[in-house]
């Protein structure tokens, strides 16, 4: 496929985050003829309300615009207390109604220490699931970064990590190219 687009999603809020500058380092590191856009509105949705399904607010049609647009989409999420910050989940239950990821090629790095970050990863994955999403399995990959190997300019420095991130985005425009192409996606489990 040329000219795919991957939706970068990061599940911290934090300025100095870790898993944000790792998706900000795979902006630049995508296969040629794929690009790739961070997601910025994480702060600014409100948190989910099913009352607001008919008159969403504007984060929210961005937000489920920006995923609609997408080919594919990679997250990388740090662990909160075991499972997914609750900022992430949150942008997660507003896409359950428009079932805009349904059938959309999905994949995650997970960041953390080694050892680390699997119950985050276990409820991304589980969470993806029920909205009908389609797992990169090669381009879900474990690659630990730790602050130091993030450098003045918010970029990850470390080549073995960039090697990673580089294969992960090689795997996604794989899929990609090999993938027949959706149907109008049809929500799965709207309430
Ligand atoms: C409220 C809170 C809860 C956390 N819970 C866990 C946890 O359960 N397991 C873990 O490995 N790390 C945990 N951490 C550490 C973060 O996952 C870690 O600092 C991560 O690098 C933060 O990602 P970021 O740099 O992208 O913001 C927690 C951090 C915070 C602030």
């Amino acid at each position: 496929m040329t000219g795919a687009r991957i939706l970068l999603i990061s599940g911290s809020t934090r300025e100095a985050s870790t898993n944000t500058a790792v998706l900000r380092t795979m902006r630049l590191l995508t296969p040629p003829g794929v690009t790739a856009e961070l997601y910025a509105g994480l702060t600014g949705l409100p948190a989910f309300n099913p009352d607001d399904e008919d008159h969403r607010p504007g984060p929210v049609t961005a937000l489920r615009a920006a995923i609609a647009a997408a080919d594919a989409l990679l997250f990388c999420v740090p662990e909160y207390a075991g499972t997914l910050p609750g900022s992430l989940k949150n942008l997660l239950d507003w896409t359950v109604g428009g079932g805009e990821i349904y059938g959309k090629p999905v994949a995650w790095i997970t960041a953390a220490p080694t050892g680390r970050g699997l119950g985050a990863e276990a409820t991304l994955a589980t969470v993806l699931g029920y909205v009908g999403a389609v797992a990169v399995e090669p381009a879900c990959v474990r690659l630990a970064v730790h602050r130091d190997m993030i450098g003045a300019d918010g970029l990850v420095t470390d080549p073995a990590v960039r090697a990673g991130l580089t294969a992960a985005g090689a795997a996604i425009a794989a899929h990609l190219a090999d993938a027949v192409p959706r149907s109008d996606a049809a929500p799965r489990n709207s309430p």
